[in-house]
């Protein structure tokens, strides 16, 4: 009986929605008032304890559907005469952001899986593992009750200090996009919608809401907007978040040429654009840009579309093309499709593919002589992180996680025979300093961490008489609002190093060795410590199962095969962007508002132009401590075979990848291309193309094929505002990072210019770019 009702609202549901789904979305809107208009193209908010309540901020408007998720960043109004429910969105990056418990639920909770942080998942290089999460996350999200994810974010990682950089990918736009792309699949796959986020060059948290990023048109369309080209293209994400910032001038949620000449004209994108939360100045300009929603939407807002109306200063046709944009795409989601969700995701699935995700994107920076070890060791864990392991960070990033599995407990889980004595005083310090630490004012601020445990040198030498190994764990965390600091976060505090230095000692006097973890979430100072350790591995923030996975790595059960999305610096001033990162205020003397959310006017040049990460490393000639793509194995690759084909539409090459060491590993080949000098500077090398290898068993071999578009070879010329290729020869580099290059072929072409585009998005000013 109870089955034959649910078959009977299946099939209700299903046929109200295809009426829906068929039914002209024109005709929809030609039912609805001219203030249902309005409050279609504004959401209705989310509380932010602490700041809603302020009198200066702005005020988010909480509609009758706030609690239809709660936690949730917002929802759109219900429009009940029309049937249209109330549509709900969702953070975030590594997994999706809802309250863990319901007040009308008591006893049921809500926990979501924490996946590791985006810049561990871009480390996989991994599509189809990154689909396959995406498809979990989706899921979780659909059963939830979600309707949007506000993810993925894939603002480049443009400085190490960006404080959002854990929710990025990477430094280079290939591998960001051709991540976003694989991401947005899976969510969708699951029918809810993506939202590809922050568009466009929101590359710093410091007076994100008021800060005017200056950036030449070729850095733009080569670096920043080429991950979002790729993830539309390849991804069709439904929903595009418009960002904080401004583009040399103009907020991009007001900017016309961004959201329109160039998303709808040009790139010929069909979902809809949401602001960002509380984003930009001017309701009716947004409309007109063409930033088709608001979020989460403020009665203010409301007003001033309607009286704009009213008044005859926008046109009730833009609401209207607004307003279909949004309703192509929220026909699709699960809550006009009526479908009820059951709140009880598959979290013992997706435990087990958090921890493979994490351990498929740490990366082994060193190892001599030491990893894998066996669970026979006795080992000596040290680092306050060992024991409160970060899974991810703070702000609109963070996820309400059902557990977290330290590092101390994934040894014990494995076997391991860790130090008791030093896991209690460990444990008995923690709990003491954390005591110390105020409470945070606002609950997206990030979190504080323990300070380090200092150890006397005879402690040290008595501890390393004791156990086989020293495992130190280094932690650092950030989140929204705040970027990174030079001092004690990119670079070690003096007791941090010192500590390095006395385990060091202690262990390699009585010849035991030292290996540390990197519990990060984005680039640290490396190159002046990594001659005490025998071993390093990043495991970056990898999600709530992080203990477990780091442990599979260490232990050998994995075969680390994650590689850098980004380059380790030897120090902060060797990339070029820390001369005007965060940007300067525009008023030095105004002093800081108190609330976050009010930031200060300042400005931020982007002077290097396209010369970001590795590209400006390479062409300069300025060395790194680990380099872009950079990565090593339990085993050993050798690459051969290489063959090229020139077709009308791109080139192919092709390769052959032989495991030729002891253990069963993966590889990620990379492919860059030197073009030639041509008409116009270039960077030395550019990544073009990446595969990873199955799992290959000592002596296996797999043949690479990989085919790069002639427009993914192009550069753009911001004079005769056109893509092209020129005339001559381009080396093809096939390696395993952007220094090793195994193979290499040339393959001459011939000029084309392959598209032609406006003038858009002009710096107001002239910038002095870099140049080689
Ligand atoms: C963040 C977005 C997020 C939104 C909703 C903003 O502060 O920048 O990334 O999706 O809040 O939580």
């Amino acid at each position: 009986m109870k089955k034959a009702i649910l078959f009977l609202s299946v099939l209700i549901s299903l046929s109200l929605y295809s009426q829906k789904n068929n039914s002209d979305v024109q005709e929809l809107i030609k039912q609805l008032s001219l203030e249902e208009k309005v409050y279609l193209v504004i959401g209705t908010g989310m509380d932010i304890p602490g700041i809603s309540q302020s009198a200066q901020a702005p005020q988010a408007t909480v509609g009758v559907t706030k609690n239809k998720v709660p936690g949730a960043a917002g929802t759109s109004y219900q429009i009940k005469k029309l049937d249209m429910p109330a549509i709900v969105f969702a953070d975030g990056p590594a997994g999706i952001r809802i309250s863990p418990t319901r007040e009308n639920l008591p006893g049921e909770t809500f926990y979501a899986t924490a996946f590791p942080t985006a810049t561990a998942l871009s480390s996989t290089w991994h599509l189809d593992l990154v689909t396959l999460m995406g498809k979990a996350f989706g899921n979780e999200g659909k059963e939830y009750g979600i309707d949007f994810l506000l993810a993925p974010a894939l603002n480049i990682h443009r400085n190490p200090l960006g404080g959002r950089n854990f929710e990025y990918y990477s430094e280079d736009p290939v591998l960001s996009g051709k991540i976003a792309a694989a991401f947005v699949k899976g969510v969708q796959s699951e029918g809810i919608g993506a939202t590809i986020k922050h568009f466009v060059a929101n590359n710093s948290e410091t007076n994100r809401m008021a800060l005017n990023t200056i950036v030449g048109e070729r850095a733009l369309r080569e670096i920043y907007l080429r991950g979002f080209k790729i993830a539309i293209d390849e991804g069709k994400p439904w929903a595009v978040m418009s960002s904080y910032n401004k583009i040399n001038g103009t907020y991009a949620s007001e900017n016309h040429q961004l959201l329109t000449n160039l998303l709808r004209d040009e790139w010929k994108y069909e979902g809809f654009v949401m602001t960002d939360w509380f984003a930009g100045k001017d309701a009716v300009s947004q409309m007109k840009a063409g930033n088709d929603l608001l979020m989460p939407g403020t009665e203010q807002q409301a007003e001033a579309i309607l009286n704009a109306v009213k008044e005859g200063r926008l046109k009730e046709d833009i609401l209207d093309r607004n307003i279909e944009n949004i309703l192509r795409q929220y026909l699709k989601t699960p809550s006009f499709k009526n479908y009820k969700s059951s709140n009880k995701p598959d979290l013992e699935a997706n435990k087990t593919l958090a921890r493979n995700i994490a351990t498929e994107g740490m990366v082994l920076l060193k190892n001599e002589g030491i990893l894998p070890f066996k669970n026979t060791l006795k080992v000596a864990l040290l680092g306050v992180t060992s024991y409160e392991t970060i899974a991810g960070g703070t702000g609109s990033g963070d996820v309400n996680k059902a557990y977290m599995v330290s590092l101390e407990e994934g040894f014990m889980n494995a076997g391991f025979d860790v130090d008791e004595l030093m896991v209690n005083s460990y444990k008995t310090y923690i709990e003491e300093e954390k005591g110390k630490i105020p409470p945070k004012k606002f609950f997206f601020e990030p979190d504080v961490l323990v300070r380090e445990k200092l150890w006397t040198e005879e402690e040290l030498y008595k501890i390393a008489d004791e156990n086989d190994v020293a495992v130190f764990t280094l932690g650092r965390t950030s989140g929204e609002f705040k970027d990174r600091t030079a001092e004690a976060d990119f670079y070690l505090t003096d007791e941090e190093k010192n500590i390095l230095k006395q385990i060091s000692e202690a262990f390699h006097n009585k010849g035991k060795k030292f290996v540390i973890i990197l519990n990060i979430g984005g680039v640290i100072e490396t190159a002046c410590w990594k001659n005490l350790a025998d071993a390093i591995l990043l495991a970056w923030q990898p999600g709530q199962e992080a203990g477990n996975a780091i442990v599979d790595v260490l232990s050998g059960k994995v075969t680390p095969s994650g590689k850098l999305p980004v380059t380790f610096p030897i120090m902060l001033n060797d990339v070029y962007s820390s001369k005007n990162f965060p940007g300067k205020l525009l008023d030095p003397s105004a002093p800081a508002p108190e609330n976050p959310l009010m930031a200060l006017p300042s400005e931020e040049i982007y002077e290097e132009g396209i010369y970001v990460g590795y590209r400006y490393f390479d062409t300069f000639k300025v060395k790194t401590s680990y380099p872009f793509g950079f990565g090593l194995s339990y085993t050993s690759f050798e690459y051969s075979d290489l063959s090229v084909k020139t077709k009308n539409d791109g080139v192919e090459v092709a390769f052959n990848v032989k495991n030729t060491g002891k253990y069963a590993g993966k590889e990620i080949a990379q492919v860059y291309v030197i073009s030639p000098k041509g008409k116009i500077e270039k960077p030395e090398k550019e990544l073009k193309g990446f595969a990873k290898t199955n799992l290959l068993n000592p002596g296996k071999s797999e043949s690479v094929k990989i085919f790069i578009k002639n427009g993914e070879l192009a550069y753009y010329n911001d004079h005769t505002t056109s893509w092209n290729i020129d005339r001559g020869d381009y080396h093809f580099l096939i390696g395993s990072n952007s220094q090793d290059i195994s193979l290499t072929v040339n393959v001459k072409l011939k000029e084309m210019i392959l598209k032609k585009t406006g003038k858009l998005l002009s710096p107001e000013r002239k910038i002095k770019e870099l140049k080689q």
